[in-house]
């Protein structure tokens, strides 16, 4: 709950440090935390601000593997701090770099040296293992663009960790169902079938995100019977049942575009993270009417508060910075590189 006391403390550090500070938020953030944000964005947007903010501390108000992202592409001297160090989005926790590793080592003694393109929700170490063989990042807002600079590399492609928005992105290129296989990853990769892997052109990763699995083509079919008629977006984390039951599927960013090019007087459902369904329609109130899909919340965003944010801020000189090892960082930030130049 925001309080004017806690929100004046962190204007007065605001002023103080002026351009030396830069505050980054997600869209799923609550309000309170939004309200303090230099920067509000989708996660490709956010990698893209990276590179050119001079500020020396940089606060990235949203899940870890999203900091840590900023960490790998900060210029040396500046600092990224996250206020909820423990916020971990939980489809990236679904491919353990071990695992990823001993699956496209798998793989590769079977003859396949697939390509791999990991979802920018994935931990620095997976992004790691990808750049170092050659592969991408890439995010919800430019899968289809980076799936399809996979594809044109002729190896096949592995798409982790999540295996909705690999199958929507299929489905947007016309990737026949036939062409693609989702792995069983359980046993260390020991249950891979080989033979349906080695013959797909398409590997997808077993992850999903239990936040947007909760939106059901269902729901959809019953607000379909409902008058007035609903335009219905959703983001491509969901299924692709939900997805191609919907009128559009897109980023965070995409979603708030759709509400915005909406006429006066529509009626628009999301199916997103609560927090950015309710600035919409707390945006629009009078001039459009906005609902969630089904209330589903992400309870790793909500780690992130105006307390928090205070905290932090006041300990920019003290506290250790997000750190990634060089190890880690040079090969995993080649891969979020590649994905910067591809979809430029
Ligand atoms: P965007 O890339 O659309 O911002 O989404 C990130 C995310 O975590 C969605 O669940
Ligand atoms: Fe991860 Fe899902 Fe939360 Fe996005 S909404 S951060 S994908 S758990």
């Amino acid at each position: 709950m925001m309080t004017a006391e806690t929100a004046q403390k962190i204007d007065a550090i605001r002023r103080e440090r002026g351009s030396d500070l830069a505050i980054l938020a997600h869209h799923y953030q609550t309000d309170d935390v939004v309200a303090h944000a230099d920067i509000l964005g989708d996660s490709l947007e956010l990698s893209r601000k990276i590179a050119s903010l001079s500020a020396r501390d940089i606060v990235f108000c949203g899940v870890f593997f999203m900091a840590e992202t900023a960490a790998m592409l900060a210029a040396p001297g500046q600092r990224i701090h996250i206020p909820a160090p423990d916020a971990a989005c939980v489809m990236s926790e679904m491919a353990p770099a071990p695992l990823v590793e001993a699956v496209l080592t798998r793989l590769r003694q079977a003859g396949r040296d697939v390509l791999p393109l990991t979802y920018v929700n994935s931990s620095a170490a997976v992004k790691a293992v990808v750049g170092a063989c050659g592969g991408a990042v890439c995010t919800s807002a430019n899968a289809p663009k980076m799936l399809k600079w996979a594809l044109d590399h002729g190896r096949g492609v592995l798409f982790l960790p999540d295996k909705m928005l690999g199958q929507n992105t299929c489905n947007t290129l016309g990737v026949p169902e036939s062409a693609r296989h989702i792995l069983d990853v359980r046993g260390g990769g020991s249950q891979v079938d080989l033979a349906a892997a080695t013959k797909a052109e398409v590997l997808l990763w077993p992850g999903q995100c239990v936040i947007h699995a909760r939106f059901k083509a269902r729901d959809i079919a019953a607000i379909r019977v409902q008058p007035p008629e609903a335009r219905i977006v959703v983001h491509p984390e969901c299924s692709p049942e939900t997805v191609s039951a919907a009128d559009a599927a897109g980023s965070t960013s995409f979603i708030i575009k759709y509400v915005a090019e909406a006429p006066e007087g529509s009626e628009i459902v999301i199916g997103t993270e609560i927090n950015l369904v309710k600035r919409l329609a707390k945006q629009y109130q009078g001039k459009k009417t906005i609902r969630p899909l089904a209330l589903s919340a992400c309870s790793n965003m909500a780690k992130g508060t105006e307390a928090n944010l205070l905290t932090t801020l006041q300990n920019l000189d003290t506290a250790e910075p997000v750190r990634v090892d060089e190890a880690v960082r040079a090969p995993a930030a080649l891969a979020v590189t590649r994905m910067l130049e591809a979809s430029a």
